[in-house]
């Protein structure tokens, strides 16, 4: 992780991989531009011009000379306000099912971009797959990897606030030393050889210890995850959602049973990673 830099935002280096938690997101052309939403934590999620999906239809309208009036109805799957990037898969299938409603045949590339301005996580949600993000999140590379992992998401109902996290951060940083941007090699080398036991050795977030501050009970969670006989657990992002790292999917539910027994969590999911980015599925 970098320094904050003049525009607020962090230039760092990351690892992303999309795991299998999907919403389904349904545009439909109407009268006014609307969001509906359903499922667990639906009270959760915004309604108005701020949800980022309808945000996203605003700016593809924009770009490609369409009409934004457009019926938004999200089915989530997601958790809403884990950390789990749902906001930004329901801007990345909202600019494709508007490209795909409207005709609108924006090239990936234009799509990237309308991504990049909702969100620092938007493009990879596009992407999907494993890819290492550079800039402030936005910036893709496809990473090479093979195999697939199995993953347990131990969630909290905590609403750790992103912002609030990397402002922790700063404030860590003024007394310490201020850490350069990490290196990914280790992390792309376990991927590239399809090792689960090496990626787990090598998870890392810079983020966990800002997130520790905030969140002193993700510690027992992470300890907990391990004592369970996790490969690997950190916090995911900027928390407070734990990415834990299973040998395959029946040591994956074990783990998951035991994390819900430990009553250091408030719910938790499996899914399998790599998992593909954003898709129309019914035109
Ligand atoms: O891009 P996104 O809207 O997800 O970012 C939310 C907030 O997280 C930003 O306003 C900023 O405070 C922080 N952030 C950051 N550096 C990044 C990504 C996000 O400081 N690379």
């Amino acid at each position: 992780m970098g320094a904050l830099r003049p525009d607020g935002f962090h230039d760092l280096t990351t690892v992303y991989q999309a795991v299998g938690l999907y919403d389904e997101v349904t545009i439909e052309r109407a009268d006014a531009l609307t969001v509906t939403v359903e499922g667990p934590g639906a009270d959760l999620v915004p309604l108005d011009a701020t949800n980022l999906a309808a945000r996203a239809v605003v700016l593809l309208a924009e770009r490609s000379g369409n009409d934004p009036r457009v019926a938004v109805h999200l089915r989530k799957g997601i958790p809403v306000a884990g950390g789990c990037a749902g906001g930004s898969a329901d801007a990345a299938a909202a600019l494709v099912g508007c490209d795909a409603l409207w005709g609108a045949l924006q090239t990936r590339d234009q799509l990237a971009r309308c991504a990049a301005e909702l969100g620092s996580d938007v493009p990879f949600s596009l992407h999907g797959g494993t890819a290492l993000g550079t800039g402030r999140g936005e910036r893709l590379t496809p990473v090479l990897g093979q195999g697939s992992y199995s993953w347990v998401l131990a969630l909290s109902d905590l609403g750790l606030s992103t912002p609030a996290v990397y402002d922790e951060l700063d404030r860590q940083r003024e007394t310490g030393p201020v850490g350069v941007v990490s290196d990914p090699s280790e992390v792309l080398a376990a991927l590239r050889s399809g090792d689960a036991v090496a990626l787990g050795h090598a998870l890392g977030n810079d983020l966990q210890p800002a997130a520790l501050a905030l969140a002193p009970s993700l510690r027992p969670l992470l300890e907990a995850a391990r004592s369970a006989g996790a490969l690997g657990a950190i916090v995911s992002g900027s928390g407070p959602t734990v990415a834990v790292l299973a040998r395959d999917d029946g040591h994956g539910k074990a783990l998951a049973a035991a994390l819900e027994r430990s009553g250091t969590c408030d719910g938790v999911r499996q899914a399998s990673g790599p998992a593909p980015g954003a898709r129309v599925v019914h035109a």
